[in-house]
């Protein structure tokens, strides 16, 4: 089959890592018979720089005229002037609001050659295997008002947590039906101890559960689940919160796989379902790391890894998603480490090396 996809690869270990996804990429094309046809595309900083604008008119239309966009790392030092008009990230921001992308898969998984490459013991990470639902274009992020502004008495900040019913409704019900797929459990993060937002989230939860009396709503606080995840994440099957709680949560639980370098995700228009293809763009939850960027050391696991996901839920290719999986698994399995994920009496490799070696896997 054919696929039209667009590389946007965007700043710092950007460019290095998405290099390795689309080197993996086509291997699964030469061994399948599939036609990856790329178009690379400027977004974030090298944007900014190139273009006079975080996200391009092209860039966007591109994107809206393709099956799937993969997404390096955007952001940096160059462009973090808190006085900056356009940056980086919000090129990141409009591109997924203005996709519709508001359902973000960020699956958590401990690889079992892994367990020791964690912060936790053993017997706490061993077997953890979650998908974080994390809603993408609402919430803090975007709600208005949003802005600085001085007064008599000094500057003031403010941000909005705003959600409708509609926004809250339509991500919940992504959570119940990857529950539904899965163990039938369903953790919804919330603050409804203190915040209104929450509260109707809360409210709008239970009337989404009504639909799924095969599946278990838990509600959780969103600091009690900070500390569940590290405490005993194994209780986690699929979760579901708001935009920001779904950022922070996640960094924290990547903790649990190894590494940021290590969890990839899927921002996708509605609820995957299989058999049918679905537009995405895919993106490792990590940063581009300016401090890490070219110097051939980044893990480019977690964007091949959102290759697999690009190959099930865009491609509809399911078994070519599982040869890229199975390719990661074989190769952390004899042994080839970056940096990130070392280990005594394993074998260092650079971001090239591994996406080498991955790729090599798939080819078979
Ligand atoms: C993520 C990142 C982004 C976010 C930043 C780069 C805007 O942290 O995808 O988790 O906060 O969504
Ligand atoms: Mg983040």
């Amino acid at each position: 089959m054919k696929f039209n996809l667009v590389v946007l690869p965007g700043d710092g270990i950007g460019p290095e890592i998405t290099d390795e996804a689309v080197r993996v990429l086509q291997a699964v094309g030469e061994k399948f018979g599939h036609n990856f046809d790329l178009r690379y595309g400027l977004m974030g900083g090298v944007a900014i720089d190139e273009r006079g604008t975080s996200l391009p008119p092209e860039t966007l239309k591109m994107s809206r005229n393709c099956d799937a966009v993969l997404l390096g790392a955007v952001g940096g030092p160059k462009w973090d002037d808190p006085q900056a008009k356009d940056r980086p990230e919000d090129g990141m921001l409009a591109l997924r609001k203005k996709l519709g992308l508001f359902a973000n898969l960020r699956p958590v998984k401990t690889l079992p050659m892994l367990v020791n490459s964690t912060n936790l013991k053993p017997e706490v990470v061993e077997g953890v295997d979650f998908v974080f639902v994390r809603e993408l274009t609402g919430g803090l992020y975007f709600g208005r008002p949003k802005k600085r502004w001085q007064t008599p008495k000094g500057r003031l900040g403010v941000d909005t947590m705003l959600y409708s019913e509609q926004e809250i409704a339509r991500i919940v019900r992504v959570g119940f039906e990857l529950a539904r797929g899965r163990s039938k459990k369903l953790v919804s993060v919330d603050k409804a101890n203190v915040l209104e937002v929450s509260r109707l989230w809360r409210q709008v939860a239970i009337e989404v559960s009504q639909n799924y009396p095969d599946v278990e709503l838990e509600h959780m606080l969103v600091d009690a689940c900070a500390m569940r995840l590290i405490q005993n994440p194994k209780h986690f099957d699929v979760l579901v919160s708001e935009n920001t709680f779904g950022d922070i949560l996640t960094d924290e639980a990547s903790m649990l796989a190894g590494s940021l370098g290590m969890l990839p995700s899927a921002s996708l228009a509605g609820v995957p379902q299989e058999g049918v293809r679905i537009f995405g763009l895919y993106e490792p939850i990590h940063g581009s790391a300016p401090r890490r960027a070219g110097l051939n050391m980044a893990n480019p696991i977690a964007t091949i890894l959102s290759i697999a996901m690009m190959l099930r839920y865009s491609c509809g290719l399911a078994k070519e998603a599982q040869a890229v999986e199975t390719a990661v698994t074989e190769v952390l399995e004899e042994g080839y480490r970056t940096y990130d994920i070392m280990d005594e009496g394993k074998t260092k490799v650079g971001t090239k090396e591994m996406g080498q070696l991955i790729a090599g896997k798939v080819r078979g």
